[in-house]
């Protein structure tokens, strides 16, 4: 092989790499789904999410409840608890992909493994109401929910600092003394 053609060699491996990497980096290439391999097409959904959906109160992690539960989460925005919600079309489309495609049923986690255990076939429309998170917290008084530095059951970040990434070991957990 003269150098000519051996340089056209390289070149063309080289090229194929770039085009290949390139289009593993941008999503068009399918990859393992979040908290393992995020792509930057999820980046922007998860991004999206938490604007829409993070502004009162967490932008709760999608595997705390499974797909059907995030269904009806927004298919009754006008009714969201105490709040009267309204979307866009669209944007509600984008954050019902986004939220059942990482639910409990899809989520490789362990925590939405056991979310989804306890659940049976229930659909609870409250991450609080999860037999799961219910059971994990029995040890509480019921006077520490009440303390002000709490914002209530469904605060998990009043005590679990890692909450806005999915994380709730309870390792990390401390408890707001006021
Ligand atoms: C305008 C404020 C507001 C926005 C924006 C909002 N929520 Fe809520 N959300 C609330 C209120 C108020 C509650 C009830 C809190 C309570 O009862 O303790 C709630 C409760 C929830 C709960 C139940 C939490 C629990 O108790 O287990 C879920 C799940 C939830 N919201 C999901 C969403 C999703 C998904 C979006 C985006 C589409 C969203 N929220 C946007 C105000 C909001
Ligand atoms: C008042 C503080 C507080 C709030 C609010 C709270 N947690 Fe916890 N959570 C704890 C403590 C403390 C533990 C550890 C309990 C134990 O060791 O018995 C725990 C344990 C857990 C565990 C089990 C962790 C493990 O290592 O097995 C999960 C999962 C969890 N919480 C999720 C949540 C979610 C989701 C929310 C919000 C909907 C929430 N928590 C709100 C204090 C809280």
């Amino acid at each position: 092989m003269d150098a000519t053609r051996l340089f056209r060699v390289i070149l063309i491996v080289a090229i194929l790499v770039v085009v290949l990497c390139g289009s593993a980096f941008l999503g068009i290439v399918p990859q393992q789904a979040w908290p393992d391999q995020p792509s930057v097409a999820h980046h922007r959904l998860a991004a999206t999410y938490r604007e829409a959906c993070g502004s009162c109160h967490l932008a709760y992690s999608p595997a705390l409840l499974p797909a059907a539960s995030w269904q009806l989460v927004l298919r009754r925005l006008p009714e969201h608890y105490t709040q009267c919600l309204s979307l866009a079309d669209d944007t509600r489309q984008t954050l019902e992909a986004y939220l059942t495609a990482h639910a409990a049923d899809r989520s490789t986690q362990d925590l939405a493994r056991e979310v989804l255990d306890s659940l049976g076939r229930a659909w609870p429309k409250r991450i609080t109401e999860v037999a799961h998170i219910r059971r994990v917290h029995q040890t509480l008084a019921p006077e520490t929910w009440a303390r002000p530095g709490i914002g209530g059951r469904g605060d998990c970040a009043a005590c679990h600092p890692g909450a806005q990434y999915g994380e709730f070991d309870r390792e990390n957990a401390a408890i707001p003394r006021s």
